[in-house]
């Protein structure tokens, strides 16, 4: 018998020692840029719900966690619904990410602030480096589901995100996602 059960249609885990967390946009002040519209909007809504399986002890090298983040759709302002944002905290710690439902585009920035994106459809697999932030925007009218996998070593370095954030933010300009610079040349 396996400890966990993952629904592969909606990538939900389910069983003994699964987590779930969620985000509404109360807990995301000076996440998205324009604050002011954040702050005005319903603060109950849900932007994002992760779970995880974190079979060894937080911190312990060599073990491996999986995990299911849903993002809800929706905008503030321009800029799509989106996660916070991080790099390791043992920065040189790779993920892999699969996208399972909906579309999206999971956002992705070194360590100078350059900042590109990946498309997110269903079965698309994302593996994300070492030592790069990542963040992922939902696209699309309806929930985006991807799952992850990342080392039980490599923890969450949201800090510098806080302070810095990415070099480019994923907004709606005329219908169509586009990555928009908010340092020079970081894109
Ligand atoms: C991780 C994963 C992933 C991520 C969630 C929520 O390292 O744990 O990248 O599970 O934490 O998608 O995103 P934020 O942690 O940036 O809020
Ligand atoms: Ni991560």
């Amino acid at each position: 018998m396996p400890s966990i059960q993952l629904e592969i249609n909606t990538g939900k885990l389910s069983g003994e020692g699964v987590i779930t967390a969620q985000k509404k946009l109360s807990q995301l002040e000076n996440v998205f840029e324009d604050e002011a519209t954040r702050a005005s909007m319903d603060q109950e809504q849900l932007i994002y719900e992760v779970q995880a399986f974190m079979p060894v002890e937080e911190g312990k090298e060599g073990g491996l966690y999986f995990g299911n983040s849903t993002i809800f759709p929706g905008k503030v302002n321009e800029e799509y619904f989106m996660t916070r944002g991080h790099f390791h905290a043992k920065l040189d710690t790779a993920e892999y990410y699969w996208c399972i439902q909906g579309k999206g585009a999971l956002i992705l920035m070194d360590e100078n602030g350059k900042t590109w994106l990946e498309e997110m459809t269903p079965g698309s697999v994302h593996y994300i480096p070492g030592k790069i932030a990542h963040r992922v925007a939902n696209t699309g009218e309806e929930k985006l589901v991807f799952n992850a996998c990342w080392p039980s070593e490599a923890g969450h370095d949201y800090g510098t995100i806080e302070k810095e954030g990415f070099g480019a933010r994923l907004k709606d300009i005329e219908g169509t996602p586009t990555l928009v610079a908010t340092k020079n040349e970081m894109v």
